[in-house]
């Protein structure tokens, strides 16, 4: 039987290396596994909970779309679409609403993160995952591969699925599982989870100059430059084994424990290794950009697909509520 993965990402900033070796590499990895039939959207209705500028979100919401493209995905392969062409999913939040409690809400971290740093939060941020949980279930995936950021919203996606399906004893939704990339959670330019809520991130499409004095900003200890060093706690090792083979990546640890090398030197080995990984991705972009309506059109074909599955599940979703 054939596997249906799905995943969305905000068009709220320039997408960065977390987002790429968390989420985007995996994304289109699964393309091509057997049996496999992907769904990825553009989360507009999700990014307007911080991004409230009309001409940021249409340019934005393009980029994000040109990136993917850039990256291989294969509109063949893939449905691909903007969250807000599918309002059937405002209509299965709702419905999900009702059966959730206030206090599965009140646990969200993302929430509670928000809030600790004063912002003083809209309706819709406290919302967000009951939205989450609809554009996840309509479309009836079984995995859904995202960074460790997001579990959490996963695990409360299954909590409402559940109710649903207990409260209206039918089982209208599938169980969905989170699916992790082999990192997770990449460290930013200060160790902490690279976000670009953090303002710690290093960008994909940066090259040269601009590129350089992000690597060299990272943060790292002040080991001498003649001790030897950890590379397991060291972020420059931690983003250097992103792109590094296995052996590329034991051969600078030798030299890390041996001593003798300063942490400018292996910013530069991995500053070596950024800027021809993306080159491909960066030409394919400067094509794309070219041809904006090829791009629009994907999106449009892609909102097709996903509507004709989005109305089947809100139409048994509603049959099980007595809404028909
Ligand atoms: P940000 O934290 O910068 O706001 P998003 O929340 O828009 O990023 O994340 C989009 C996708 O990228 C999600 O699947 C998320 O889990 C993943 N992601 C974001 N940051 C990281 C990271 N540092 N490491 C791994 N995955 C990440
Ligand atoms: N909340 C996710 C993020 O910030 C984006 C998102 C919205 C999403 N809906 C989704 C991810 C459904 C996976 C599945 O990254």
């Amino acid at each position: 039987m054939a596997v249906r993965v799905l995943s969305g990402v905000q068009p709220s900033a320039k997408l960065h290396l977390g987002n790429y070796f968390g989420a985007l590499k995996q994304h289109i990895d699964l393309q091509n596994e057997p049996e496999t039939v992907p769904f990825y959207f553009i989360a507009d209705f999700h990014a307007m909970t911080t991004l409230q500028d009309a001409e940021a979100m249409r340019r934005n919401t393009l980029d994000v779309a040109v990136d993917y493209l850039a990256f291989g995905l294969d509109p063949k392969k893939t449905v691909y679409f903007r969250q807000s062409d599918v309002p059937e999913v405002t209509e299965l939040a709702w419905m999900l609403g009702c059966v959730t409690g206030m206090g599965l809400l009140e646990r969200a971290h993302s929430y509670k993160d928000k809030i600790a740093k004063g912002i003083s939060p809209s309706v819709g941020l406290f919302y967000y995952p009951v939205l989450m949980a609809a554009d996840i279930l309509i479309y009836k995936p079984n995995y859904v591969p995202v960074g460790q950021d997001q579990v959490q919203h996963i695990e409360m996606t299954q909590d409402m699925a559940q109710y649903f399906n207990n409260v209206y004893r039918r089982e209208v939704f599938v169980r969905p599982e989170p699916r992790l990339s082999r990192t997770p959670k990449v460290p930013g330019t200060d160790g902490e989870k690279m976000s670009k809520s953090y303002g710690n991130t290093i960008e994909l499409g940066l090259t040269g100059k601009e590129l350089k004095k992000v690597v060299m900003s990272i943060k790292t200890d002040s080991t001498p430059v003649e001790a030897p060093k950890n590379p397991e706690t060291c972020n420059v090792f931690a983003l250097y084994a992103l792109f590094a083979t296995e052996a590329e990546q034991a051969a600078l640890a030798e030299r890390y424990r041996k001593g003798g090398m300063g942490y400018g030197e292996a910013k530069k080995l991995l500053l070596e290794k950024i800027e021809p990984y993306f080159a491909p991705y960066r030409a394919k972009r400067a094509e794309l950009v070219k041809n904006l309506d090829y791009v629009r059109e994907v999106l449009r074909d892609g909102a097709e697909r996903a509507r004709a599955v989005a109305a089947q599940t809100l139409k048994e979703a509603k049959e099980a509520a007595g809404l028909i």
